[in-house]
């Protein structure tokens, strides 16, 4: 088993200062992704920095695409066109599920065999969710015990479906998609509640044509792809962290420089926003029809949140650091229809709800949420990441105001989307 890093968090008084962050991993994913079937050669200024696009790069350069890593994470990718090499070796996607879900679906529109394989914690993952679309799409995919990876899949002619998701999923509606650019017909997926749509924003800025309606897209296969120069603003769910920690204390004043503004993305500023954060948003601008901007982060006091429906699905990535500053606030925070935060890198409704308690405390965990009562103050503790990276961060800033040090075991786990992440913290953490 690989070495894992544990990190001690002391408290702070304030969080203050400027930050930029590695660009955005949904964008970076999508874009790595396209970019090796579009013609040309793609530059991606601001690449994510983590684990996790690292795996989406090498796996597009094992389906022979020349990838170079430049100075100032900037990435370039020779694109083949629509027709890849058949690897030699089985793709390795690490720990990330958008790598093995995505990459599915451009494998299920080419003439070979390849093995999709993954860690302990992405092996036990559900895969049914793109099995199910990219099979009746005419791609022969098997996995171990019918859904978990690896899979081995065997692309081919694909025809056109009309699919309805049956879980929110950004990642298989983008799969699916990216599959339609290969099919007979027009691929439709419509979803039962909006999710982030950077899958379609992606497709639009390498040339395809896509229509959308509410909750709908629908793309026509047999459209060539161009390469794209972009620059990836900085990733909204890293930055979720430092918002949450500014959140913790009066008085904390942080701006965030060039920072993803997509209005699917950005619930979490909302949500703040209605407990009490001020954000300002000094500067917006728009690239491949993605928003981006500048924005201030200034607060008072913490009031709660109950957040459940659509809005679970849209804050799925910051809900365990949202959880884990519910004790901090006046009236707590309640979290409902979040079942998919059970099959995330680890079961995160189960670790926040042990870290928490560990902290002292009190939490009701339930099948699809938690709640977490407010004016509760915590003690520094041992807190375990479960290999998983937003685990690692989140309870990193709830420890920011708890009495006394805690220890992160297993927090190189943040690596995966941010290996920067304790070193920003320490840099805006005045004590
Ligand atoms: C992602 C979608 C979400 C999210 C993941 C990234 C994406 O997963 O949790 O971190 O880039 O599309 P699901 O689509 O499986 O909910």
């Amino acid at each position: 088993m690989a070495e894992t890093t544990n990190v001690t968090i002391r408290p702070a008084k304030n969080i203050a200062g400027t930050v930029r962050l590695p660009g955005d991993k949904s964008i970076s994913h999508r874009y790595a992704t396209l970019a090796a079937v579009a013609r040309g050669r793609t530059r991606l200024q601001n690449f994510s920095s983590g684990a996790d696009c690292a795996s989406t790069l090498a796996c597009v350069a094992a389906l022979g695409c020349s990838t170079a890593g430049g100075q100032d994470s900037a990435v370039e990718i020779e694109g083949l066109g629509p027709v890849l090499r058949a690897p030699l070796a089985p793709l390795d996607c690490g720990n990330s599920g958008s790598t093995m879900r995505m990459l599915a679906g451009i494998l299920a529109g080419q003439r070979f065999t390849s093995e999709l394989v993954g860690d302990a914690s992405l092996s036990r993952r559900p895969m049914h969710r793109v099995i199910e679309p990219l099979s009746a799409m005419g791609a022969s995919i098997s996995a171990s015990d019918g859904d978990r990876p690896p899979l081995r899949l065997t692309g081919g002619r694909l025809r056109a479906i009309d699919y309805r998701l049956p879980v929110a999923s950004a990642q298989v509606k983008t799969a699916i998609l990216f599959a339609g650019l290969f099919a007979k017909g027009t691929t439709s997926v419509e979803e039962p509640v909006r999710t982030r749509d950077h899958g379609e924003l992606a497709l639009r800025a390498f040339g395809a044509e896509l229509t959308r309606e509410p909750n709908r897209a629908s793309i026509a296969g047999g459209q060539p792809l161009h390469a794209i120069e972009a620059h990836i603003p900085g990733d909204l769910s890293s930055a979720a962290f430092f918002l949450c920690a500014a959140a913790l204390f009066p008085g904390s004043n942080l701006v965030f420089d060039d920072l993803l503004l997509n209005p699917t993305r950005a619930a979490l500023l909302d949500v703040l926003r209605s407990m009490g954060v001020r954000i300002t948003v000094l500067d917006l601008e728009e690239q491949h029809g993605e928003l981006q901007g500048m924005i201030k982060v200034e607060h008072d006091e913490l009031k709660g949140a109950r957040i459940s429906g659509a809005l679970s699905a849209a804050l799925i990535d910051e809900l365990p650091v949202l959880a884990a500053i519910a004790p901090y606030t006046s009236d707590g925070i309640e979290i409902r229809d979040a079942r998919e935060l059970r099959v995330k890198e680890s079961d995160r409704i189960a670790g926040v709800a042990r870290n928490l308690r560990a902290m002292g405390a009190l939490v009701e965990e339930s099948e699809d949420g938690l709640r977490i009562p407010g004016r509760q103050q915590l003690h520094g503790a041992e807190l375990d990441s479960a290999g998983d990276h937003r685990i690692a961060m989140a309870f990193a800033v709830a420890a920011l105001r708890a009495t006394g040090e805690s220890l992160i075991r297993g927090a190189d786990a943040a690596r995966v989307s941010f290996p920067e992440f304790f070193s920003v913290l320490e840099s805006i953490s005045e004590r």
